[in-house]
């Protein structure tokens, strides 16, 4: 029985790629003009921010907060700001993580990683630039509720806490409970933050901001699982990054702890309280009933 039968949910494949490439168009559009105003101290720092953020990310974060905005019938110009602020978050986070201090991977999005080509002091300078050019952008937003929300996602008791977590959790026996603590952190707080941008910005009810923020904690945890059993069964060329590191690493992962089938379980279970969350938002959030299946049986 495939993933779609199981969910109960006719799955439309292309509908979610447009969706995808619709919305990661107009991000990179309006990436490319944020950064385009930043004054040059010299040479080679922004070509080293632009080098991650161009390097063709899935886009799924931005995608996230402009499709919550869609949902709750918000202004997208309104939201791009916020949007381009958490892929930045995002790509930062990447950088950093790939540094030899932390998980000390040499590729990323298809491409050598940036201290590879730029050093180690250039990706940490890169790294730091597309954050503190985040909350500029955020701060433009004039609300300080997001704000705050993205601060509290990406920070300690967010994806900073979730990256010390894990590192720590390396080469140790943790449990199932400590290991999801780690996921929701490190990959969840930021995706959940996305969704409920989107809907603070549109001024969705609080019915409809708990919906999302439920979504977004099922759907966060689901791809980072699937993220452990891509380092597992993926494909290098077309995931981009390197395949069989977190064993490498001695990294607690799902599929270490519980072995392949019951990870692929337990991100299928994560993946149906997602969609679940979203019913009474009905019709209007199909996009994200079909993305969380994308997520869910994802190459990438
Ligand atoms: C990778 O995120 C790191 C995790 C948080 C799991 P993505 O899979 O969204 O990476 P890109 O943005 O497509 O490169
Ligand atoms: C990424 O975690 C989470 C971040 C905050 C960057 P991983 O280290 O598991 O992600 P990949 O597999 O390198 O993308
Ligand atoms: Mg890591
Ligand atoms: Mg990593």
């Amino acid at each position: 029985m495939n993933i779609s039968e199981r969910l109960g949910i006719k799955f439309y494949k292309e509908q979610v790629e447009q969706f995808l490439i619709d919305k990661g168009k107009q991000t990179e559009e309006a990436l490319h003009q944020y950064l385009g105003q930043l004054q040059c101290p010299g040479p080679g720092l922004i070509e080293a921010m632009e080098y991650s953020l161009f390097a063709g990310g899935k886009r799924l974060r931005p995608a996230l907060v402009l499709g919550s905005a869609e949902i709750f019938e918000g202004d997208i110009p309104k939201v791009m700001p916020s949007a381009c602020a958490i892929e930045m978050i995002h790509t930062y986070s990447l950088i950093h993580d790939d540094l030899p201090a932390l998980d000390n991977d040499d590729f990323r999005r298809g491409k050598p990683t940036l201290h590879k080509v730029y050093g180690e002091a250039v990706a940490l300078l890169a790294g730091d630039g597309l954050l503190t050019l985040a909350f500029e952008l955020l701060a433009s937003t004039g609300n300080a509720d997001v704000v705050a929300e993205v601060a509290r996602s990406a920070g300690v008791n967010g994806m900073v806490g979730g990256q010390y977590l894990d590192i720590r959790a390396e080469g140790q026996k943790i449990t199932i409970e400590t290991l999801q603590e780690i996921h929701r952190k490190k990959t969840g707080a930021l995706i959940c933050a996305s969704l409920r941008c989107g809907a603070l910005l549109s001024n969705a009810s609080s019915e409809g901001l708990y919906a999302i923020t439920e979504y977004g904690k099922h759907l966060g945890l689901a791809f980072q699982i699937v993220d452990d059993i891509l380092n597992v069964t993926g494909d290098e060329k077309t995931l981009g990054k390197p395949v069989g590191s977190d064993k490498e690493h001695n990294k607690s992962t799902y599929p270490a702890i519980l072995g392949l089938a019951q990870a692929q379980e337990l991100a299928l279970e994560q993946t149906h309280k997602a969609i679940r969350a979203l019913d009474c938002l009905g019709e209007k959030a199909e996009i994200f009933r079909q993305l969380a299946i994308y997520m869910l049986s994802r190459n990438r």
